[in-house]
């Protein structure tokens, strides 16, 4: 039996449907009740020991925002303890561990967590995901511009990181493996310029650099992985997909 943590959200969703295909027994964990879900919280620790009950292994893809990711992360690994697995498979982002990012900084630390427990773990970091991206500019729809900030980026397909998360399930623990990323590093502008033209969307863009550490950990690119990136589907074919399915 295989547990999903953030089974709910955006990664989780196509994770749970290819572990499913593929043959493998899933238990989804959410904080709401639904059909082939646990109920537990990560935040506090309740319901952690009955999701953990008959479990293999633990593909760990819940996130709180605001630096709460390592608290997350050690009610997960104190709940392992008392209830040992073969595998832990956390989702992580590409350099965390040199971004001033808070939320990444924290992300690091589960990270260090992990690695520390004891637990037989593979670590994955990805790049930004295509549909993370694509909400920044469907926030602005109805602006009369579209404002980004000033750095690259290089954006991943979900599915792929999915594919790739089924691949290392299988695979056993692995330790820190190689980066996972999409296939181009695109400035925000042409990003938001292939959006508009996949949308046939006639509006300027408007680039301002981010301010901060953050904004220069960002225009340093800690946050990019090596060319070519592992993935193969572009920003631009994940836009027209996306403008096609809106018109259906
Ligand atoms: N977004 C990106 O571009 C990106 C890039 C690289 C890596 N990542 C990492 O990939 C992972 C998945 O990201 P995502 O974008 O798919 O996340 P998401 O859509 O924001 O979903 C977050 C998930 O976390 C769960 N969650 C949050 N707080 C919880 C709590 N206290 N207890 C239990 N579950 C909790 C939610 O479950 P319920 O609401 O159902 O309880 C939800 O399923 C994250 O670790 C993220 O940091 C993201």
């Amino acid at each position: 039996m295989i547990l999903v943590t953030g089974a709910t959200g955006r990664l989780g969703k196509p994770t749970v449907a290819l572990l499913t295909d593929s043959g493998h027994e899933v238990r989804s964990l959410s904080r709401r009740p639904g059909p082939g879900v646990v109920v537990a919280d990560l935040s506090t620790g309740t319901g952690l020991a009955d999701a953990l009950a008959g479990v293999s292994a633990v593909v760990h893809l819940a996130s709180g925002a605001n630096a709460h990711d390592s608290q997350q992360t050690r009610q997960l690994l104190r709940a392992i303890a008392a209830h040992p697995v073969d595998h832990l498979i956390f989702m992580s982002i590409v350099g965390v561990d040199e971004h001033a990012l808070a939320f990444y900084r924290d992300k690091h630390l589960s990270e260090q967590l992990i690695a520390a427990s004891g637990i037989p773990y593979t670590i994955l970091r990805a790049t930004q995901f295509h549909s993370f991206i694509a909400r920044l500019f469907v926030a602005q729809r109805r602006l009369p511009v579209t404002v980004v900030p000033s750095f690259s980026i290089q954006p991943v397909s979900i599915e792929e990181v999915a594919e790739r998360l089924v691949e290392l399930v299988d695979a056993g623990p692995s330790q820190r493996v190689r980066d996972f990323a999409g296939p181009e590093q695109l400035s925000f502008r042409e990003l938001a310029n292939e959006w508009n033209v996949a949308h046939s969307l006639r509006r300027r863009v408007w680039s301002l650099p981010l301010p901060g550490a953050a904004g220069r950990s960002f225009s340093r690119g800690v946050h990019l992985a090596s060319l070519p990136g592992d993935a193969h589907v572009t920003f631009a074919e994940y836009a027209r997909t996306h403008a096609e399915s809106a018109m259906r």
